[in-house]
């Protein structure tokens, strides 16, 4: 089975769209996938609640419990791989990530970002996307490199600016397209994507 694992800091809206398209869009006889965990950074995400009350594995790694950002990201990386992941998915996951991190999962991990990139990487995009006078923004989901934001584009989805707009009315409007992009996005990588040899034998033994 091609393993997912999910990493989220708050509310996990896009966790939860990817884990109802993958129910709904029967991954499992489509590409052989499945949710493998959802992981967080953060113990009271809410999001950790809704994926324990769907059946998937949960697992925290605080990092407020850790001296450096490099301990943290390899204490992340070894719960990460304890569940075997053939994509590493990061949605609303609000910690950079070190190069090493980056390195372990090259190839094989997604992140989706609220702006229209390579237009506003960082933060406060809705706000700066208004400021600029832009009449479209959007949400990118692209390959995670070590460039923040900046590795290749997957897909994108596009929404209107309103004249009347404000940073959360344009970020909601952002989001409800984000539901419908990220699983789309996903299922597009997932033919490609192969289960490490070591993963496959572990699956035959259970
Ligand atoms: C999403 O809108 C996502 O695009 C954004 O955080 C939100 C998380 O919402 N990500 C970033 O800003 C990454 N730089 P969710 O927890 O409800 O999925």
């Amino acid at each position: 089975m091609k393993n997912i694992v999910i990493l989220i800091s708050g509310a996990g809206s896009n966790m939860a769209a990817i884990a109802e398209a993958a129910q709904r869009q029967d991954w499992a006889s489509q590409f052989g996938a499945r949710i493998g965990a959802v992981i967080s950074n953060r113990p009271d995400a809410p999001g950790l609640q809704w994926a324990w009350q769907h059946g998937i594995a949960t697992a925290v790694v605080d990092h407020r419990t850790f001296d450096s950002r490099e301990a943290f990201d390899a204490a992340l990386a070894d719960a990460v791989d304890a569940h075997q992941p053939t994509l590493v998915v990061l949605a609303g996951f609000m910690r950079v990530l070190t190069a090493p991190f980056v390195a372990r999962f090259a190839g094989r991990m997604l992140n989706i970002h609220p702006s229209l990139l390579p237009a506003f990487p960082g933060l406060h995009t809705h706000q700066r996307a208004i400021e600029a006078g832009c009449r479209f923004a959007g949400a990118s989901v692209h390959w995670v490199t070590e460039a923040l934001d900046g590795g290749p584009i997957v897909d994108q989805v596009v929404v209107p600016i309103f004249d009347d707009d404000t940073a959360p009315s344009l970020a909601a409007r952002v989001q409800t397209q984000e539901h419908v992009l990220y699983p789309r996005a996903i299922s597009r990588v997932l033919p490609a994507l192969t289960v490490p040899a070591w993963a496959e034998a572990k699956d035959e033994a259970a």
